[in-house]
């Protein structure tokens, strides 16, 4: 290691590549801090061209590389938990100049979330991902992960944004395909098979994004309910009722607003725990307050125990943390066994009955909050006072039984078992619930056509027998 990390300053400067575990320490573990490890090394390349000489670098000495953005995935997708040398993309944030005619901006892979979305301000435009890491996640990671987030019901995930992609393959070479073309039809969507590869095939390092128009007017609704049911049918009726105005729906319930309130030191919406809330958020050119107001009268009526609506800043700010902070609140609580599950609109509300009665069958006395995209059909099922997960370290497995049997749950109504925080480290032993052995074939003969010697996140997405068939190094 010693000459490679001599070859790598070479490469990066002496003060990019971190050895120091006072230093690589932030590297390590991930947000919620189930998932740590040991990084050989934390190299930071400060352009695509130094990313390609690091990982020609790497690839010669058959090193294992986790490429990172923010840190702030949930799966396990981004930390070396295997002693991996860890390739930071955080110095690539440069961002072009939005190209205002064709609608997009091409920017640097540690770019982050918020600093594009400012960009696109500038010339009334708006990124049309947006999530509660918006300060940290990266645009690279964002790619890699095909990151879903708030507004995923109105602009569809990363994948929908991503026009073209810069990046370095496993030997360093550099492919790039950033012309922006709407119609395009000239071979392999490269952009699109690398948004949601987690890492596997490739180093991203610029990508140019669709942008859309800066709606400044917006307006936020927050309803309580007294069951799911009724939630999702006022659910439907609104989306039916405002085609083209609503851009969030987010639905969460009774125990994840106690632990938010308790958190944050607020009081509940309306002065009391209602048993389940619907947050909406109408946007559009002009004021939609009235209309989503009138929505509300019409098709919610008295399925609803209460509701709010607001279109000031601040106000739509208090309803939205009782929604944005649940993730920080859960995790002020424990370190939570976070699954990240998709239904199909007919199982929801069910999955939504079962999934706390499941887990309190494998793992009685564990705290089950549920919350998520409820436009999407996507639930964040957190679970807390479970020791460890699949993975973290072998001893620690007691998560195991609560990740089967909520991944089985939900795949067994039709769902997915990763909705949009991919499936990392976390998923694997489970793929095969979602992927058939045709398609998990499919994947393994792609990613050794990009990476042959099986260097780029071994350890991610692809079950473990298809790993072990890269020279690790
Ligand atoms: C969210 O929707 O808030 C994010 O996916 C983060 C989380 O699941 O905790
Ligand atoms: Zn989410």
């Amino acid at each position: 290691m010693d000459r490679l990390r001599t070859s790598l300053a070479d490469v990066v400067g002496p003060s990019h590549v971190l050895v120091d575990p006072e230093l690589t320490a932030s590297y390590e573990t991930d947000w919620t801090g189930r998932f740590t490890g040991r990084a050989a090394a934390v190299v930071r390349p400060g352009s695509p061209g130094e990313v390609a000489a690091v990982m020609a670098l790497l690839h010669e000495a058959g090193r294992p590389v986790v490429p990172q953005g923010g840190n702030t995935g949930l799966v396990g997708g981004g930390v070396p938990l295997h002693g991996e040398v860890v390739v930071s993309l955080r110095r690539l944030a440069a961002i072009d100049e939005v190209d205002v005619a064709a609608g997009q901006v091409t920017v640097g892979a540690g770019a982050t979330a918020a600093a594009v979305d400012d960009a696109a301000a500038r010339v009334g435009l708006a990124f049309g991902v947006d999530l509660a890491a918006r300060q940290s996640a990266t645009v690279g990671g964002m790619v890699a992960t095909n990151a879903g987030g708030l507004r995923m019901l109105r602009y569809g995930g990363m994948r929908a944004q991503t026009a073209g992609v810069e990046a370095v393959l496993a030997d360093g070479r550099l492919v790039s395909h950033l012309g922006g073309l709407t119609k395009d039809n000239t071979g392999y969507d490269l952009a699109g098979l690398l948004a949601g590869s987690e890492g596997t095939l490739a180093v991203v390092t610029r990508v140019q994004l669709r942008l859309v128009p800066r709606l400044e007017h917006r307006t936020t609704g927050l309803l309580a309910f007294a069951d799911p049911e009724a939630a999702l049918e006022a659910l439907i009726g609104l989306r039916r009722r405002l085609p083209g105005l609503l851009e969030a729906a987010e639905l969460f319930l009774a125990d994840g607003v106690r632990l938010v309130c308790d958190h944050l030191g607020i009081p509940p919406p309306f002065g009391r725990i209602d048993p389940v809330y619907l947050l909406v958020e109408a946007a559009g050119v002009s004021d939609p307050t009235e209309e989503l107001a009138a929505a509300v009268i019409e098709v919610v009526g008295d399925r609803a125990l209460d509701g709010a609506v607001d279109a000031e800043p601040t106000g739509r700010a208090r309803l939205w943390r009782y929604r944005e902070a649940h993730t920080e609140a859960i995790n002020a609580a424990g370190v939570p066994v976070k699954l990240d599950v998709t239904l199909p609109a007919g199982e929801l509300a069910a999955f939504l009955a079962e999934a706390p009665v499941t887990v309190e069958r494998v793992a009685p006395g564990a705290r089950c909050i549920l919350f998520g995209h409820a436009g999407d059909g996507n639930v964040h099922v957190n679970v807390l006072g479970v020791a460890g997960g699949s993975g973290v370290s072998p001893d620690m497995t007691d998560a195991r039984p609560v990740e089967d049997a909520v991944l089985r749950l939900a795949a067994g109504r039709g769902g997915s078992i990763s909705s949009e925080h991919g499936i990392g480290a976390a998923k694997r032993p489970w793929l095969h619930l979602n992927r058939s052995p045709a398609e998990i074939e499919v994947f393994r003969a792609i990613k050794r056509a990009l990476d042959p010697d099986g260097i780029l996140n071994p350890h991610v997405l692809l079950p473990e027998e298809d790993a072990r068939t890269g020279a690790l190094g």
